[in-house]
């Protein structure tokens, strides 16, 4: 389809494979597996969750909510749903909103679940982009407990250039009119210099004003898990934050970017490999269009057998 390599690709960015979804699936269909999975290693019904959070760039439709879909899909009725729309960095701006909503008391349990489908908004004519995305979709659920599991947050943006990376067209600044098909502006557009130095610094940034704000030093991060962009970002970052490759979660191999799917993904992942025990401090940390970013260090204390704790 392009002129490109698979030398090229693997080298520049470590992808080897994507997945896709379906031409009929919609990213509600990607989201309630992901659930499914979730509410099952919790042993829960979707009735037990009482607010439900999708963080996409893709929605089924631009309204209503997908999160809305995704509850009724699984079954759930009567339940609080709302999208995040904030890029890749969706899922910890999920995650943060999520767990401040659990900790003033409003819900007891909540799930936060990172789903896209770039492919559907992707130009495969345009080499610099096509190469990057996948598809898919990662659940989790939250619940209040004793302890706090959110030992500190990280968040901020810059639009003033929100040009780096978008998508020009189906908006309210330039809605969809009979030019767009013809000039592939219904496609994700991406200066990818720009992003790279961006992402590098704020993901590097942002985990530092973590580890402060939880008194927290590199050492005791035992997991990384960072947005999977590019594996050369994730390297970099993870280089400069001092934090050795075994404790840095990659699987950007297998799907390349799934935007605000890849944390969550990489999470389960995770868990199934038992890389985290109770008790551990994980990292999350996050960089997308926006410019957006964010970072989370999260106290994991939902180890197999899953305890309902987080
Ligand atoms: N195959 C072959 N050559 C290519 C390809 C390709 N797929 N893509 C670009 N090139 C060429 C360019 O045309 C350019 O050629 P030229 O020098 O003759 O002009 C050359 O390779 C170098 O191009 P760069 O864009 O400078 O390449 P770079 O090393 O920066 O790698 C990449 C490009 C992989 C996109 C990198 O910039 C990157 O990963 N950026 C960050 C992307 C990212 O993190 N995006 C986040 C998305 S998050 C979200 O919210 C969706």
């Amino acid at each position: 389809m392009l002129d490109t390599s698979d030398e090229w690709i693997t080298t520049r960015t470590g992808i080897q494979q994507r997945r896709l979804a379906a031409p009929a699936q919609a990213v509600s269909d990607l989201a309630i597996a992901a659930a499914r999975v979730a509410l099952k290693r919790a042993g829960l019904d979707a009735s037990e969750i009482d607010c439900y959070v999708v963080a996409t760039v893709t929605p089924d439709y631009p309204f209503p909510a997908t999160s809305a879909i995704v509850a009724s899909g699984l079954g759930a009725r009567d339940k609080a749903a709302f999208d995040m729309e904030i890029g890749c960095s969706g899922f910890v701006y999920g995650l943060s909103v999520v767990s401040a909503l659990i900790r003033s008391g409003v819900h007891k349990r909540a799930m936060i679940i990172g789903a896209d489908t770039l492919s559907k908004i992707t130009d495969y004519t345009d080499r610099s982009t096509a190469i990057l995305f996948g598809d898919g979709a990662g659940a989790v659920i939250v619940e209040r407990a004793e302890e706090d599991s959110f030992l500190g947050g990280d968040f901020g943006t810059d639009g003033s250039r929100p040009e780096v990376l978008y998508l020009p067209a189906g908006g309210s600044r330039r809605p969809f009119d009979g030019d767009v098909l013809g000039d592939r502006s219904a496609f994700i557009k991406m200066q990818g210099r720009e992003t790279f130095k961006f992402a590098v610094t704020k993901m590097v940034e942002s985990a530092h004003v973590v580890l402060d704000q939880a008194e927290l030093d590199v050492a005791d991060i035992a997991l990384l898990i960072p947005h999977q962009a590019n594996k050369r970002i994730i390297d970099a970052a993870a280089k400069q934050l001092g934090i050795p490759p075994a404790r840095v979660c990659i699987n950007i191999r297998r799907y390349g970017n799934t935007s605000a799917a890849s944390i969550p993904i990489a999470l389960s992942e995770a868990y199934e490999n038992a890389l985290m025990k109770d008790g551990d401090v994980m990292m999350f940390v996050a960089f997308g269009a926006g410019l957006s970013w964010g970072a989370i260090a999260w106290r994991w204390s939902g180890v197999p057998p899953f305890n309902g704790r987080a």
